[in-house]
């Protein structure tokens, strides 16, 4: 492996060992083992989760007059995935091991060996594994490629019989092709509008890895954005834009991006034309979200396989036609990944070393933190719990501290990125009225009056 892989993963593995230590995310099941594909967010982790979740709903949603948000069943007719052809086609290419039965994506191993897979039939995968002579990771023959079927499946009811079978939604964005018509009947929108969602959805991976950026159980954040056919350029670019901007409002710069252009024979069955944004994370650029023009391919299939007139009657000139649609598309976990992996930092402060999350403010789990200088004198703790009462019915997201000496707090505190840490001590009684604001970044602290710190905080935190 190169040194500057190496590094990398470092950083990975560095990272995931701080998720667990201060409570962002667990490995699922946990106690039992795990169970592979799945992960739990503890309560830095939800609240880092959120505050992105919040912030793509105030940017794509809140801020706008054409889109509409949702929050659709998880479970859904299967005709819907018969439809919309997840059932016929949402698979990944798979090959097992031989000796030990274990499961590896065909492609994925093809990649680690220095062959790019795309656009390559199962047969071509097949023969470039045994003419590179591929193994399984445990060093054994694999069997031939074949595709598998990344959705789960369940039954409904007690009864356990193919009428009955249901599948965990791959997607969120069905949940919007069906509701097209409510939306259009409760709201008479005008074309062009977005219907967004942000939910929980399942695919079956044939490997997951890479901590929360391949996994069985994920957010999806999107919308699905319906249009006249004959803008659908001009508004793909719209949107092209609008998500640049959105990678730029996360605070991350330019070249942490790159955006790729998805040849024809590799994009999803649906798309005529696709860009995928990849980050740039520690194990390698990776897909953070997408833009793909679906067409009409899905509500027409809805149209045909439900019979219900799925179209938009143009109040202008009293014409019908079947919308166009272009979806935006953003993982949420890979979101959390890339802002946490981002943010991570290793620098040195006062001659020790230290670890810290350059978290940016708006998306810190915990914006302020209060602590008394010592923990044994009443006066300093009760004066102390003063400020953090005031502050907390402001900012919310505020936590009190007195464990430990001051140097661990503050430690503990550069590595969930909590901005500012505010202390009271025996000046702030018998002195001044006024606390000490250390800044996370700098590690600068300055004296701040108590009767102006939460004009100060809001000003620093651009709340
Ligand atoms: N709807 C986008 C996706 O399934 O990835």
């Amino acid at each position: 492996m190169s040194k500057l892989k190496e590094e990398k993963n470092d950083v990975m593995e560095k990272v995931v060992a701080l998720c667990k230590r201060r409570g962002f995310v667990y490995p699922g099941s946990e106690i039992y083992g795990g169970l592979a594909g799945t992960w739990d967010y503890g309560p830095y982790g939800v609240a880092l989760k959120k505050n992105i979740e919040n912030l793509w709903w105030k940017f794509f949603v809140d801020s706008r007059e054409d889109m509409y948000g949702i929050d659709s069943a998880i479970l859904m007719n299967s005709k819907v995935w018969e439809a919309s052809g997840h059932v016929g086609g949402f698979s990944d290419p798979l090959v097992s091991d031989k000796k030990t039965k274990k499961r590896f994506r065909a492609d994925h191993l093809l990649e680690e060996a220095g062959v790019n897979p795309s656009g390559m039939t199962l047969e071509q995968m097949g023969q470039k594994i045994s003419e590179l002579k591929i193994k399984s990771p445990d060093g054994n023959e694999l069997s031939t490629p074949q595709q598998f079927n990344m959705m789960f499946k369940t039954s409904i009811g007690s009864v356990d019989g193919s009428d009955t079978t249901v599948y965990l939604r791959p997607e969120t964005a069905q949940g919007m092709f069906v509701n097209f018509k409510n939306i259009i009947d409760s709201f008479h929108p005008k074309l062009p509008f977005g219907i967004a969602q942000i939910g929980r959805n399942f695919r079956n991976e044939i490997a997951p890895r890479d901590f929360i950026f391949r996994v069985r159980e994920l957010e999806i954040m999107e919308f699905e954005y319906f249009i006249k056919e004959a803008e659908w350029k001009e508004k793909f670019e719209y949107w092209q834009e609008q998500m640049k901007a959105w990678f730029t409002a996360l605070g991350f710069a330019k070249d942490d991006i790159r955006e790729i252009e998805i040849p024809d024979g590799e994009r999803a069955h649906y798309s005529k034309r696709t860009i995928d944004f990849h980050f740039k994370y520690p194990h390698k650029f990776d897909e953070i979200g997408g833009l793909a023009y679906r067409t009409d391919f899905d509500l027409n299939n809805h149209i045909k396989s439900s019979g219900v007139d799925l179209s938009y009657l143009d109040p202008s000139d009293n014409t019908k036609s079947v919308p166009h649609v272009l979806e935006p598309t953003f993982g949420l976990g890979r979101h959390v990944l890339a802002v946490l992996t981002k943010a991570y930092t290793e620098d040195e402060l006062g001659g020790e070393p230290r670890v810290f999350l350059k978290i940016p403010a708006n998306l810190a789990p915990i914006k302020i933190a209060v602590f008394p200088l010592l923990k044994n004198k009443p006066e300093l703790v009760a004066k102390a719990r003063e400020v953090f009462v005031t502050i907390k019915k402001e900012f919310g997201a505020v936590l009190f501290d007195d464990n430990g000496n001051i140097g661990k707090r503050y430690r503990r505190q550069d590595e969930i990125g909590t901005p500012f840490c505010v202390t009271v001590d025996f000046d702030t009684i018998e002195k001044d009225q006024a606390v000490t604001v250390r800044d996370r970044d700098a590690g600068k602290q300055e004296r701040v009056g108590i009767a102006e710190l939460s004009q100060f905080l809001e000003n620093k935190l651009n709340v």
